[in-house]
């Protein structure tokens, strides 16, 4: 199935053969972090490319759900305590300008995309404390929150805290707008950028600048995303038949879920984990269950899922990719907040490469220093991988490909080997090597998805291999 925005959207032809062999900027990725950065710098008189492996918004943007706004969770106390006031003011800031500029960007454009500014909600059933706190903190800095009791949502909470004036959109509209009146090149993928030539499936590129805005960076090194960047996964329904909420909702609570309307539907989001950890499945059910029982009567439209990537700070990564690699830029991390996000990135990346000013880079600096919690999240992050890396080479197997029931897939022992297996419901079988061509930890089977995903960095395979989520670049055998 497929996102509600992929379902409603009229995605325009790009070009596909790449005819160009040189460019001040090449940006790689047509997400939202690429496309608003070759926006922002063709504005401005840059010549600017976009190489695209698969399709504009085919990434997480196309998956999102799309709320535009600067309350990130529990996020402000946080900010405060790891890096200090002047950090978290500016975190706060430049989130709520994005969500201006979105605005100034949609008027200017016409940009027909069903921007509406809503409220933004943070509810808790059990930790009224925390959102206390985080209500104060957000006021300090300048933020507007309340605190209320009650919601139009049909169920009892301690409270939530209300952020006026955020926004939602549909995003993939929104994308393939400003894509149309961009050289963006479709199924293009760049197979390696050495030095300033792109190299891609039809050709290489030469550019002044070349822009990772491809969610999880693919180089390995230099950068060393890889010890730097997690990714975690959640899932969507989308229903109809209930009352359209006039409100966006998120959870704090560990089984705390996000709401917001387009247009006749609910989309209800949730049960979020690291990649590589649902063996079992069972997360769409359990939305849809949890929906039904709040709205009598509704149906389900469709289902998706997305991951993002996690920093160890809790901030992006926006800026010089590596300080050996002077003209690469990057834009990353986002933690499911990539849509003002992505805005900052974007106009922070244009001025660092038409060598403007941006208050925001110290902020955002891939080279900024590891602050004590950013150092812990270090150390538990590879202690991890290590895990998942001699899992596959220490660990047997634990039961045989005839223990496999249909329908169902995981690692298994067949002639005398380790290795992943799908068995159809008709029987048929899918083998796979488990090893992640990343860098080797073990896959893991997603039984939602029918997928491998592997949980130290997050790439994704299907059950026959095929690639589908970065970092990895190849497919399985
Ligand atoms: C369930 C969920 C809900 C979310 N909800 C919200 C929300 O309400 N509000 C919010 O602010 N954020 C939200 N987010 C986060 C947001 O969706 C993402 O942060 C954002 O879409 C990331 O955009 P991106 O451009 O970085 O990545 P993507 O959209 O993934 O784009 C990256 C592009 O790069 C391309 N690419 C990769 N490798 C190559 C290569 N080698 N060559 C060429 N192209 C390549 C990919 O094909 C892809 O199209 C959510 C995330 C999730 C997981
Ligand atoms: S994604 Fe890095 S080892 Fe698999």
């Amino acid at each position: 199935m497929e996102s509600i925005w992929k379902m409603t959207a009229q995605k325009p032809a790009n070009k596909e053969k790449l005819d160009r062999t040189e460019a001040e900027t090449v940006v790689i990725g047509a997400g939202m972090a690429g496309i608003l950065t070759a926006w922002f710098l063709q504005q401005k008189g840059n010549d600017v490319i976009v190489l695209e492996a698969n399709e504009v918004g085919s990434g997480q943007t196309g998956n999102t759900t799309a709320k535009i706004t600067s309350q990130h969770g529990l996020i402000y106390e946080k900010l405060i305590y790891n890096h200090g006031m002047q950090f978290a003011q500016l975190y706060a800031k430049a989130n709520e300008e994005a969500i201006h500029s979105y605005q100034k960007l949609i008027e200017k454009e016409k940009i027909s995309c069903d921007f509406e500014r809503k409220p933004s909600y943070l509810y808790t059933k059990q930790d009224l404390h925390s959102l206390m706190v985080e209500a104060e903190f957000a006021n300090r800095l300048g933020l507007s929150a309340s605190l209320v009791t009650e919601t139009e949502l049909p169920f009892e909470m301690e409270g939530a805290v209300c952020f006026e004036k955020q926004a939602q959109f549909h995003p993939l509209k929104f994308l393939y707008a400003l894509a149309e009146k961009l050289p963006v090149y479709e199924h293009t993928k760049v197979l390696k950028v050495e030095g300033n030539t792109v190299e891609t499936e039809h050709g290489n590129v030469k550019a002044a600048n070349v822009v990772f805005a491809t969610h999880y960076p693919f180089v390995n090194r230099p950068g060393y995303y890889f010890m730097r960047l997690h990714q975690e996964r959640s899932y969507a329904v989308a229903v109809e038949g209930a009352e359209p909420l006039q409100g966006m909702y998120l959870g704090i609570d560990e089984d705390g879920l996000s709401f917001r309307s387009y247009e006749k539907y609910i989309i209800v989001g949730g049960g979020g984990h690291r990649t590589g950890e649902n063996p079992f499945g069972g997360q769409y059910e359990n939305l849809y269950g949890q929906a039904i029982k709040l709205w009598s009567g509704i149906e389900e439209k469709t289902r998706w899922s997305a991951q993002d990537c996690f920093t160890l700070d809790d901030i992006p990564y926006v800026g010089k990719f590596s300080k050996k690699t002077p003209d690469w830029y990057v834009a990353t991390g986002f933690r499911k907040w990539g849509m003002t996000g992505s805005m900052a990135a974007a106009k922070l990346l244009t001025d660092r490469i038409l060598k403007e000013e941006n208050q925001y880079e110290p902020l955002f600096s891939p080279q900024r220093r590891l602050v004590s919690q950013a150092q812990k999240n270090f150390l538990y992050d590879t202690m991890y991988s290590g895990i998942h890396l001699s899992k596959r080479i220490i660990k047997p197997a634990k039961g045989e490909l005839e223990d496999l029931l249909p329908g169902h897939g995981g690692v298994v022992r067949y002639q005398g080997k380790k290795q992943g297996a799908y068995k159809t419901e008709t029987g048929e079988v899918f083998l796979v090597d488990i090893k992640c061509p990343h860098l080797g930890c073990q896959l893991e089977w997603n039984a939602e998805e029918h997928t491998w995903d592997c949980p130290c960095h997050g790439s994704r395979f299907d059950y026959q291999g095929n690639l589908i989520n970065n970092p990895a670049q190849n497919h399985i055998s």
